[in-house]
């Protein structure tokens, strides 16, 4: 039996802040961020969106034309939590009607509890093969105000479909685990911003994957060059382009292959970090970008989750995928992005709810298909949002300034 995604579409911020404004206002060299670490733009939330909209907005499309009866459990996987008890996925089942009959939970493991939750959702469809897996991973990456992380801040959702019906991959069985306990990056439940000692964060990703890779390579007896391309977790490009040339060196491979991981690349270049939707934001952007026909080619996928959890595991793209991509969306989302410059990055960065239990009207700008519209009582009140962005309202986009 096949398990796999047949559905899979992502949602970012309408707003991003171009890494050459970053750089001169930090008075860093523009190439440092673009060159290397192998970013251009940073989205940027506003007030009124969360991990609760942009899951939701996701999701929305990534349902058109499935039957949301058919989804018997949502799994809500983020690090940017915003209830210590209550899953987001609740919220995201409400504003899109799903059955009350669905479960929903919520899973955190650094970046990895999007891969967890795809291997939860693919035994779960093994078990109950009639049913379907909404899977949405949603972040917000936070380090602080020129704090050395800042240039690979970011945000975005993924919405997967997972069913015995896979149009776009199917998984294999042979999947590898590593963990390891490790401080390379966390965050106190009392802090806004994450805690990272970057340069380690990088050589522990390296060696999970080298850890990963041998048994994965031990369970499946394949070669890299049995894999057509690779989607890595994608902290910022630079790193995954690191990871692939650290597989192509251990495997002995002469030369560093650009062309099997630069498509997975395109959309998170433009993104940042968007913790655990990165590796699945890796695959809509290389599905959707590859000029050649990846039917029947295989992927390799490595998840890394600081602290540190990782999982090397491959599938393979199915016939027909591209009837099925929502690229003309996602196209349209990235396109239709309103640049900020660095005062309103910071506005919008300073923004707090407040933790008063009054009311209070959360100032709207452009979004999604849905807004966090007020906050009563400590409860996060959402609305489906009219003044959707493909509209442009120019009033509401210079609100900006008046934040
Ligand atoms: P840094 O201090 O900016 O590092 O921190 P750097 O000084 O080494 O510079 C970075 C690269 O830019 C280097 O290239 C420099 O040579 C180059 P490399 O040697 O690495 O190839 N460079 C230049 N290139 C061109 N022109 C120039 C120039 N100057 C320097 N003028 C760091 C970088 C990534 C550590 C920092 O941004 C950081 O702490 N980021 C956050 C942590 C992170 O992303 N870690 C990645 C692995 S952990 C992970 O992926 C998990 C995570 O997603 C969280 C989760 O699991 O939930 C983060």
């Amino acid at each position: 039996m096949k398990v796999g995604i047949e559905s899979l579409a992502l949602y970012s911020s309408r707003y991003y802040l171009p890494l050459s404004a970053l750089a001169e206002a930090r008075n860093i060299d523009p190439q440092k961020f673009t060159v290397g670490l192998g970013q251009e733009k940073m989205a940027v939330l506003p007030p009124n969106e969360d991990i609760v909209t942009m899951a939701a907005s996701a999701a929305k499309e990534a349902l058109v034309g499935i039957d949301p009866k058919s989804i018997s459990m949502v799994l809500f996987a983020t690090e940017s939590s915003i209830d210590q008890s209550k899953a987001a996925g609740i919220w995201v089942h409400n504003l899109l009607n799903l059955s009350s009959a669905c479960r929903v939970v919520e899973l955190k493991q650094a970046c990895f509890a999007g891969c967890a939750g795809l291997l939860l959702a693919l035994s779960y469809i093994k078990q109950f093969p009639g049913q379907k897996v909404l899977l949405l991973a949603s972040d917000v990456a936070r380090y602080g105000l020129g704090a050395i992380g800042e240039p690979t801040q970011g945000c975005g959702a993924c919405a997967i479909v997972l069913s015995a019906e896979p149009k776009l991959v199917s998984f294999e069985p042979e999947t590898a685990s590593y963990t390891s306990h490790v401080m390379d990056f966390w965050r106190p439940n009392y802090k806004e911003e994450a805690l990272v000692d970057g340069k380690y964060s990088t050589k522990i990703y390296l060696e999970a994957l080298q850890e990963c890779w041998k048994n994965y390579q031990a369970l499946s007896n394949r070669a890299l060059t049995d894999h057509a391309r690779f989607c890595y977790h994608i902290p910022f490009t630079k790193m995954a382009m690191k990871a692939h040339e650290r597989l192509c060196r251990e495997s002995k491979r002469v030369g560093y292959a650009q062309n099997e991981i630069q498509d997975s690349l395109i959309y998170s270049k433009n993104l940042g970090n968007s913790y655990t939707a990165s590796l699945f934001i890796g695959l809509a952007s290389l599905l959707e970008n590859s000029s050649e026909d990846l039917s029947e080619k295989r992927i390799g996928f490595f998840s890394y989750g600081s602290g540190c959890v990782a999982e090397f595991f491959s599938g393979i793209v199915e016939p027909g995928y591209k009837n099925h991509l929502k690229q003309a969306y996602h196209k349209a989302m990235l396109e239709k992005r309103e640049a900020l410059d660095v005062a309103e990055y910071e506005r919008f960065y300073a923004f707090r709810l407040p933790e008063d239990g009054g009311t209070f009207s959360v100032p709207q700008y452009t979004a999604g298909d849905f807004v966090l519209s007020e906050i009563s009582a400590h409860e996060r009140r959402y609305a489906k949002n009219d003044r959707l962005y493909a509209k442009q309202d120019e009033e509401l986009a210079k609100s900006v300034n008046a934040l």
